[in-house]
């Protein structure tokens, strides 16, 4: 694909940038902002998650935002949608936010460590837990990133995860991040783990419907052609 071969073709090029005489590819802009992919309409803040009562606000559509601060905070929101190719009918949605602090690594690397209030709810039709939500706490490595200036687009973010793929292109939506507060959300209690598990079966019903489906199927598709991973 070509944007697989223009994505080699940058790795190829860019033999670890250290980060402390940081490039201009680095600093075209500020990496502090909010940034979002395609329609933009996944965006973190209190547009997307409820923390408190770990619930979402669902986008109209599947995407990937994160924001930045200038002082090591980090905070991000996905929506995305799994395949499968035993049973096309079974397509899992995945929401996913977290927040906590990131650094910029020598091997101009990106390392998010999220506080552990993050969590995921997963609905998967086809299971025999529909929808669940659960607590997300991994920490996560970003091989390289770059912003590029795009002609209609404006700032461009890409971020390369430890294996090589690529995140959605980012757009910058806002110079001033809009996040929710930057410190632990949750008074978590190690027990919280053990029964990670909240049935949410009633709420199930209002986000998880046959006919959108069908829309998710085709969200998918377009997923899919764009090889992007959000
Ligand atoms: C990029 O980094 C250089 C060196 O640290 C700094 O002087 C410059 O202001 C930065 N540019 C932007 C747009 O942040
Ligand atoms: C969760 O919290 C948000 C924000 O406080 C509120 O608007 C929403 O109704 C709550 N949802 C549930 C299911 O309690
Ligand atoms: C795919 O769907 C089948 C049911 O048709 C299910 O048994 C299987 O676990 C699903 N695979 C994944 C990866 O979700
Ligand atoms: C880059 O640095 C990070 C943080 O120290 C480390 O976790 C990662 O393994 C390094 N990556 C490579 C390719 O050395
Ligand atoms: C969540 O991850 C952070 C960073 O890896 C760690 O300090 C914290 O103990 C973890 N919390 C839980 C509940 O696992």
């Amino acid at each position: 694909m070509l944007f697989t071969s223009l994505v080699s073709l940058f790795l190829l090029a860019s033999p670890a940038l250290a980060q402390g005489d940081i490039s201009a590819a680095h600093n075209l802009t500020s990496l502090v902002g909010t940034w979002s992919s395609g329609s933009r309409n996944v965006v973190t803040g209190p547009g997307f998650a409820n923390p408190n009562n770990r619930t979402f606000i669902y986008p109209p559509t599947a995407g990937v935002s994160y924001s930045f601060t200038g002082d090591g905070f980090f905070e991000s929101a996905r929506y995305r949608f799994n395949g499968n190719a035993t049973d096309p009918h079974c397509i899992t949605g995945v929401m996913v936010w977290i927040h906590g602090e990131y650094t910029l690594n020598d091997n101009s690397s990106m390392t998010l460590m999220p506080f552990s209030d993050g969590y995921q709810q997963v609905q998967d039709p086809c299971a025999a837990e529909s929808n669940f939500i659960e607590q997300y706490n991994s920490s996560e490595l970003y091989q390289s990133w770059r912003i590029f200036q795009d002609l209609q687009d404006g700032y461009k973010l890409h971020l390369f995860q430890f294996d090589g793929s690529p995140v959605a292109p980012l757009f910058l939506v806002s110079e001033e991040p809009n996040m929710l507060p930057t410190r632990p959300l949750r008074n978590d209690t190690p027990s919280f783990v053990a029964q990670s598990l909240i049935k949410t079966n009633d709420a199930a019903s209002a986000s998880w419907t046959p006919g959108g489906i069908v829309s998710l199927a085709s969200t998918l598709l377009t997923v899919a052609v764009g090889a992007f991973v959000l």
